[in-house]
């Protein structure tokens, strides 16, 4: 699959967010290690606080559906500037995914490659417990 079919997914996955009060809406696209593509979006709620990031969606949705290894994740908002994952989103996908590459787009171009890694230097991870 290639980085705009990923990307293309991830923007589809997006227009399911229900983001009634930032506004803000996001997509996301999981890659699992056999090339099946496990979306998600952002989901708030009236209390806020039990707000669900789209990275964080796609990976919780991808393992309750059985899958164990991943390669990329595409992540994408209507933002001039790329639209990174947030804290949360780097230990939950670093936990679950591993060194992920990860993909941010805007609607009309794709706006930078990562690795996990060097986004989410020095983790806590269960290698500590
Ligand atoms: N959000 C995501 O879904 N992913 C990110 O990478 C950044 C932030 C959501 C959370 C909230 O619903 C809205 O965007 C504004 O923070």
């Amino acid at each position: 699959m290639s980085d705009s079919e990923l990307i293309a997914a991830a923007r589809r996955a997006r227009r399911h967010a229900r983001a009634t009060f930032s506004r803000f809406k996001v997509g996301a696209a999981l890659e699992t290690s056999g090339g099946v593509i496990v979306t998600g979006c952002n989901i708030e709620n009236a209390t806020y606080g039990l707000t669900l990031c789209a990275e964080r969606v796609a990976m919780f949705k991808a393992i309750s559906e059985g899958h164990k290894r991943f390669t990329r994740i595409a992540i994408v908002a209507d933002t001039a500037a790329p639209t990174p994952p947030c804290g949360a989103c780097r230990q939950i996908l670093w936990e679950f995914g591993g060194d992920l590459e990860v993909i941010l787009a805007n609607l009309r171009r794709s706006a930078g490659r990562y690795q996990l890694a060097d986004l989410f230097p020095l983790p806590f991870d269960a290698r500590l417990l």
